[in-house]
């Protein structure tokens, strides 16, 4: 089969995961006849670079003509040291996330037995971890109106709210989704403190009757945070509004040993989009040291997404071969024996064979 598939490298090491995913997607398109034309935008800095703009019109463009998008990373040091910038790089994701109509991000966090003791917690406490979160995209304290400052600069604000379409869609998608794994739902929010934590559990208990087959259960944040790291292995499918998804994303992605393995995909709009859920590391960027297995796990959610199961199958058990055969980058290696960026994704790529 013949994919078209939009490239948005962004910042930082974004251009050299990416490329390494890309060499991956070839090997898979060699191994099982299918042709993936991908077509490079710029997105993030290097965008406001090339024209002033975190999020062109013409990449915009590029995503909804495509099949999928692959995303690897937004976010330059120039722009966080500077808060009066206007453009920011974190502009042009937000507001393709909201264009696109992404208002579901799938964040699934499992281990891989071999790295079990990379884990900062104690083996018998992450073995058997398999959890999804579902995070709200579009919505919530990164959208909401009024936001701004005063006119004499002394206040700021940010207003976070949600109607009950919003909180209902991907609600029921996180239903779906225990339906098809353990049944078990939880929605995380602050119901004894804000309003809009009282809608999500209002929306999730009236949409409970018709799934009586999943087992429905409520945390507040606090207490969720906390739980991700005393029992992770208690949770199965998480739903949870934009900004606490943000937040526990990124706590629950160490649990697997390293930031840089977590892959996610962006859907609920026409065209989905699939990328790492870490940063652009601007530290590593150019030295070919960062991993690009949560790029390469990306792809692998994409090729899922298009319908091609045994490909994704095959990507991912190619990183497991990878890490169990110690082919990582400096985050997993023991001292003195880091692999590069490219030699991990060189091996993960040659052992793809249909
Ligand atoms: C993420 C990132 C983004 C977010 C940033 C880069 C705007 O942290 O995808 O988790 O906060 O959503
Ligand atoms: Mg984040």
């Amino acid at each position: 089969m013949e994919f078209k598939i939009a490239l948005l490298a962004g910042d930082g090491i974004g251009p050299e995961i990416m490329r390494e995913a890309v060499k991956v997607l070839h090997r898979v398109g060699d191994a099982y006849g299918h042709k993936f034309c991908f077509c490079q935008a710029p997105v993030g800095a290097a965008a406001i670079d090339a024209c002033g703009d975190p999020y062109p019109d013409s990449t915009h463009g590029v995503c909804i003509s495509s099949d999928a998008v692959l995303f690897g990373a937004i976010g330059d040091p120039r722009f966080d040291n500077d808060p009066s910038a206007k453009v920011r790089p974190e502009q042009g994701l937000l507001r393709m996330r909201r264009s696109l109509g992404l208002f579901a991000n799938i964040r699934p966090l499992t281990l891989f037995p071999a790295l079990a003791d990379r884990s900062p917690l104690r083996r018998e406490r992450v073995e058997g971890v398999d959890l999804v979160f579902v995070r709200e995209l579009t919505g919530g304290i990164y959208f909401g109106e009024p936001r701004g400052r005063s006119e004499d600069g002394s206040r700021a604000f940010d207003s976070c709210v949600y109607t009950r379409v919003e909180v209902e869609r991907v609600v029921r998608m996180a239903f779906d989704m225990a339906m098809a794994r353990q049944r078990h739902l939880t929605v995380v929010d602050k119901a004894n403190v804000l309003a809009t934590s009282r809608l999500w559990r209002e929306v999730a208990k009236d949409m409970a009757s018709e799934y009586q087959d999943v087992a429905l259960d409520f945390m507040f944040v606090d207490n969720a945070a906390m739980q991700l790291i005393q029992r992770p292995s208690f949770f199965d499918v998480v739903v949870t509004e934009n900004m606490f998804g943000d937040i526990l994303t990124d706590e629950a992605s160490v649990i697997s040993g390293s930031l840089g393995l977590l892959p996610s995909a962006s859907i609920g709009g026409d065209v989905a989009l699939f990328e790492p859920i870490h940063g652009s590391y601007p530290q590593a960027a150019g030295r070919n040291v960062a991993n690009p297995m949560a790029m390469i796990l990306s792809a692998a959610m994409m090729l899922d997404h298009l319908g091609l199961r045994e490909e994704a199958a095959k990507v991912r058990s190619a990183v497991s071969a990878a890490i169990e055969g110690g082919i990582v980058t400096e985050d997993l290696a023991g001292n003195g024996c880091a692999h590069t960026t490219s030699q991990v994704g060189d091996f993960i790529a040659s052992a793809i064979e249909k």
